[in-house]
């Protein structure tokens, strides 16, 4: 199976592709967000779990929301024997929360699951979950040029790529393309768009390559 080519996440095999292949190591996206044990931490699209389980480690109180059974018994996994602890299956798009839930909430790598209304939908739903002075972090494909400009900034992607994904970088150019062209990436003016409009103050934007940033936003 070419893992890369679907994006059917109830496939199990996609699950374990991605978090073998792809998650990458989560401490430096984990130290951002600075948990302690007076946190409540909300990670949307949570997959198996890693942050959450880090999140948990310091004390935080954690929940996670996830579309994939698959994902989530791994987060399931990952949690074992962790203080409150909560697992949610739903869609980004239906889950919801009270007011003033949250302190930190993470969404790395699963906005881009989400249609351009849905992602601001969303913004605007964590914007209610988050309680003043709350922390959102976004990692994912949200691109440093216009996303109507995807052609032509091929050759630049191409260069930023192969340093970023280094030797791996021929075998995930199936999964990136795809993301890129049949998911829903996004660029840095929707979504600073979506914050601004909101009332999130965006702290810092870090983009390592010109297709991936990392966006900390303030309530
Ligand atoms: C690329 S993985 C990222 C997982 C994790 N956040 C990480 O950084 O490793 C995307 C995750 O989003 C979940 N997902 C995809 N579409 C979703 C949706 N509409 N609602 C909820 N979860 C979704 C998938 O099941 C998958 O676990």
């Amino acid at each position: 199976m070419n893992a890369g080519t679907t994006t059917d996440w109830r496939e199990k095999e996609l699950a374990q592709w991605y978090n073998k292949n792809m998650r990458g190591s989560l401490e430096g996206y984990a130290a951002l967000f600075g948990f302690d044990k007076n946190d409540d931490v909300l990670d949307l699209g949570c997959g198996d779990g890693t942050l959450l389980a880090m999140a948990a480690q310091k004390g935080a109180r954690v929940t996670g929301v996830d579309i994939s059974d698959a994902q989530l018994d791994n987060a399931r996994a990952a949690l074992k024997g962790a203080q409150n602890a909560r697992l949610i299956k739903s869609t980004l798009q239906e889950v919801n929360f009270a007011d003033n839930s949250f302190t930190k909430v993470s969404i790395r790598k699963a906005i881009h699951h989400l249609t351009n209304d849905e992602k601001g939908q969303l913004i605007d739903k964590i914007h209610h979950w988050l309680k003043p002075g709350g922390i959102l972090i976004i990692e994912d494909m949200i691109l440093t040029f216009a996303l109507h400009r995807r052609d032509e900034n091929r050759p630049l992607v191409e260069k930023d790529a192969a340093v970023y994904y280094g030797a791996n970088w021929p075998a995930f150019r199936d999964a990136f393309y795809t993301t890129m062209y049949q998911e829903l990436p996004c660029d840095l003016a929707q979504l600073s768009h979506h914050l601004l409009f909101t009332g999130f103050h965006i702290l810092k934007i870090v983009s390592p390559a010109c297709f991936m940033s990392t966006v900390i936003a303030e309530k």
